[in-house]
């Protein structure tokens, strides 16, 4: 007979692009790994009652609310996970804190710093558990990846250059979503895509030390959006507003350990749809990872005899790579969706078990530093140091 297993209540707010990816996580994760409880998926909520409700309906959610208020405050959440752009990431989190909740909180960790940094004093004095989601650190190549720094297979670290592109701005039609308004999504290509690489040079390789950064809008007027709110939605024929975030931004980064980083953030990098990738290189090798291949790592290490070195082509597939056995037998694949399946695993552990987790709202805000300190560096056109910010 199959014993009762503890149950832990979600409550999630937002219900698009990370809304559905989330959803997907909580549906899948008792399936594929044994959890210490079962996820519920009690009650999802966007201010739209037609479309929350049929997104409750499609994803499998027990029951929906239109005010976050009111689902915060329910005694049936144990913890709320916020999939709502970036101006509401405080406040929900904060009123979540208050009503005794764990929290889960998409990346960037807020509009900027200072709210990053009240947000993670609040988790810290309540003593809640709370995570941020820079879920590409869930997938096994990019463990796997982390596993050989870690040993020192890769010696001393000498570069690390980390590419995030995509190309949906580069149409001057592209309506102005919000992801392109300062006041809600707090910065452009930087706090959305450079967020996850500057998180993952975290992962990897360690603390930055200091950054000089350049960014560009180009486009600096776009098409009122007139309907749906995510990337599809349609743009006013006649009437504009202004672009108020970049829509690239590169920078340049000294790590505590030494190594020189390069780091690009576009939008507007056409033929590039979602092009995230890190090469590494230290004294005894070298590692590349590319999101668009993401269940592989080319491996170089310099002790491999000279008539036979060259990139090696290494599928983290293995039932012996973290997460991977999980799923299929070797070789058979897995994708962008399951990184968050993981991410969850780990939370849902430590919600439940005091399991080590990370990445935590600390992480959010040193991430925050960053693109904080590249920002600062834009303005004074100089170095700024991270620790200063
Ligand atoms: N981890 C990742 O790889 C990743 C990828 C994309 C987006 N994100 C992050 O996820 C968050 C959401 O992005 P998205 O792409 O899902 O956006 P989206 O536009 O697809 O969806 C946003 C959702 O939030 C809802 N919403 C907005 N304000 C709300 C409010 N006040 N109350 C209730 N619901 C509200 C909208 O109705 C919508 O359902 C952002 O913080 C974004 O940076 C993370």
């Amino acid at each position: 007979m199959v014993g009762v297993k503890k149950k832990i209540n979600v409550g999630m707010v937002g219900y698009k692009f990370m809304g559905k990816a989330h959803s997907h996580a909580y549906k899948d994760v008792g399936m594929f790994f044994d959890t210490e409880a079962d996820v519920v998926m009690k009650a999802i909520c966007g201010r739209d009652e037609q479309g929350v409700k049929e997104a409750a309906e499609k994803f499998g959610w027990e029951s929906y609310e239109t005010d976050w208020r009111k689902m915060v405050a329910r005694d049936d959440i144990d913890f709320v996970d916020i999939n709502a752009p970036s101006d509401a990431h405080k406040e929900i989190t904060l009123a979540a804190i208050a009503a005794g909740k764990h929290v889960f909180c998409e990346k960037p960790l807020a509009l900027n710093l200072a709210d990053g940094r009240e947000m993670l004093a609040a988790a810290e004095k309540a003593g809640i558990k709370h995570a941020i989601c820079f879920n590409y650190r869930f997938l096994p190549a990019v463990q796997l990846a982390k596993q050989i720094i870690d040993e020192g297979r890769l010696g001393e670290i000498h570069h690390y250059r980390a590419t995030y592109l995509q190309d949906w701005l580069v149409d001057p039609n592209t309506p102005l979503a919000w992801r392109l308004k300062k006041e809600v999504a707090g910065s452009g290509a930087h706090g959305d895509i450079n967020a996850h690489s500057i998180d993952l040079a975290r992962f990897l390789i360690g603390e930055f030390d200091r950054v000089v950064g350049h960014n560009r809008t180009f486009v600096k007027e776009r098409p009122i959006l007139t309907g749906s709110e995510g990337l599809s939605g349609k743009g006013s024929a006649t009437e504009k507003g202004e672009v108020t975030v970049d829509d690239a931004t590169g920078f340049l980064a000294d790590f505590k350990n030494g190594a020189m980083g390069v780091f690009v953030a576009s939008r507007f990098a056409a033929g590039r749809k979602n092009h995230n990738t890190f090469e590494i290189h230290g004294s005894k090798g070298s590692i590349r990872w590319d999101l668009e291949k993401l269940n592989e790592l080319e491996v170089y290490f310099r002790e491999d005899e000279p008539n036979l070195a060259g990139f090696r082509r290494v599928m983290a597939t293995e039932p012996s790579h973290k997460y991977a056995g999980n799923w299929w037998p070797t070789g058979h694949i897995i994708g962008y969706e399951h990184a968050f399946v993981h991410i969850v695993y780990e939370f849902v552990q430590h919600m439940t078990t005091n399991s080590p987790f990370t990445p935590t709202f600390y992480d959010g805000v040193k991430c925050q530093e960053v693109l904080e300190a590249v920002d600062l560096s834009i303005e004074r056109g100089a170095w700024v140091n991270v620790d200063e910010v």
